[in-house]
């Protein structure tokens, strides 16, 4: 199932998807937006987070399977909102009640990141039920690019290293192939041009909608 209202960034860390985001958030032009991300701000987010950050020691399978679970609540959980609007669970809710929806992250970070710690049917296997969004927007840009951009940030993540990046990148690139022909619209963006130009790109393309 596609929810057409439902919109996906996408992109290996340092790829510019929360700049974007943030950029879009303050155009007033494109109402009905509800902003949201993976992982999420629910609990089972905030778990991932200590994950990512080194604290909670999990196997790879385990973490597929908690992207998984904490993607399940934020689909499929009832409506939450943020003090500061941001959807944190319930995206079907929201796209059935005629909001545009958009998320930093979706099953594509999960096909593409866990497919290199664990056998790629895993994450394959554990996301294949979830509704599929009508845009997906691809930052494409090279991991020593990316790693450049994020070098200062005081949090370091777990998958936050060049080997794993550019495999990564080639995880991105097959499940981009797979879904060519799912009825996504998928648009490749290149991360590398200037912020301006992304977001016009971005919003002649959520315009269309
Ligand atoms: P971010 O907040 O900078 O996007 O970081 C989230 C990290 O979690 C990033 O390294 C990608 C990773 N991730 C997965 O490995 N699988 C997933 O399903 C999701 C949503 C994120």
């Amino acid at each position: 199932m596609i929810l057409q209202n439902f919109i996906v960034f996408e992109g290996i860390d340092g790829s510019g998807t929360s700049t974007q985001i943030s950029l879009l958030k303050k155009n007033k032009d494109i109402g009905n937006i509800l902003f949201t991300s993976e992982p999420t701000d629910a609990p089972t987010g905030k778990f991932l987070r200590q994950m990512l950050k080194g604290d909670v020691p999990v196997s790879n399978e385990t973490a597929a399977y908690l992207f998984a679970a904490d993607r399940n609540e934020h689909v499929n959980g009832s409506i939450v909102l943020g003090d500061d609007k941001k959807l944190i669970t319930g995206i079907k809710e929201a796209c059935k009640s005629g909001k545009t929806v958009i998320s930093d992250r979706y099953i594509f970070s999960s096909l593409a990141y866990q497919s290199i710690s664990c056998n790629p049917s895993v994450p394959r296997r554990l996301n294949q039920g979830f509704p599929l969004p009508g845009i997906v927007f691809y930052f494409e840009i090279s991991p020593k690019e990316a790693l450049k951009r994020i070098t200062g940030r005081e949090i370091k993540e777990i998958y936050e290293k060049e080997e794993f990046l550019n495999k990564t990148v080639d995880e991105y690139h097959k499940v981009l192939e797979e879904y060519r022909d799912s009825g996504i619209n998928i648009i490749i963006l290149d991360a590398t041009s200037s912020i301006e130009e992304i977001n016009a790109k971005i919003c002649s393309a959520i315009g269309n909608l």
